[in-house]
């Protein structure tokens, strides 16, 4: 087989295997290593329409994680310092923690996840490989940093929107806030660059679209 064959099917696999990990992020239940941070199922004492609030804004954070998974699999693609890979791939494992724990709750909370799963998906693991094959791993670092400190305020304003008496949903939400601003402080101590003001302005607005559709559809 000659070189540039071999390199095709090369090529060929990767795209495979990342198709395959697709299919299992969005269609096999994610198992988390950690267990769930939970308060007593007990004392949950949810009206229907306090259900349905924490229903969706569950969903919304399920939609956030698969698309964490989607960015850190692009990101690890095109990393090119094995530490910097390393790190992506703990952060992902945690991830994966974060994508189960919300699934939990919201199959507690008779929800569904989003039909917009697969779009965003696409678009963050685009993203995610774009970021590190054209800006490097630094730039890659620094899109990790900026996403985990706007993953945190968004957190910080669920948390402010849940059903008071929702501690279930609660506590799982300050634990991913807490991974969260380990994940973008890790970044930012590996060399994260600062992105261009317009960048970060894109990055708010388009999880602003995210944000608002997921929490309907
Ligand atoms: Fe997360
Ligand atoms: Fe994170």
């Amino acid at each position: 087989m000659c070189a540039m064959e071999t390199r095709r099917h090369g090529l060929i696999d990767r795209f495979i295997g990342e198709i395959d990990k697709a299919i299992k992020v969005l269609s096999v239940p994610a198992r988390a290593a950690r267990g769930t941070p939970t308060a007593p199922a007990e004392a949950e004492d949810l009206s229907e329409s306090e259900r349905r609030r924490s229903r969706r804004l569950m969903r919304v954070n399920h939609a956030g994680e698969i698309s964490a998974q989607a960015l850190y699999q692009g990101q690890a693609l095109t990393a090119r310092d094995p530490t910097v890979a390393g790190a992506m791939r703990k952060a992902a494992a945690e991830e994966t923690d974060h994508l189960a724990w919300c699934a939990q709750r919201l199959d507690e909370l008779n929800g569904r996840v989003s039909r917009l799963n697969p779009l965003w998906y696409a678009g963050s693991f685009a993203i995610g490989a774009l970021a590190g094959a054209l800006g490097g791993d630094r730039a890659s670092l620094g899109f990790i940093a900026e996403t985990e400190r706007q993953v945190e305020s968004h957190l910080e304003d669920h948390l402010g929107r849940l059903p008071p008496a929702d501690a279930r949903s609660r506590a799982i939400l300050e634990q991913m806030k807490h991974d969260e601003i380990q994940h973008g402080a890790t970044a930012a101590a590996m060399g994260g660059r600062e992105l261009p003001l317009p960048v970060r302005f894109g990055m708010r607005l388009m999880s602003r679209v995210m944000t608002r559709t997921t929490y309907w559809i």
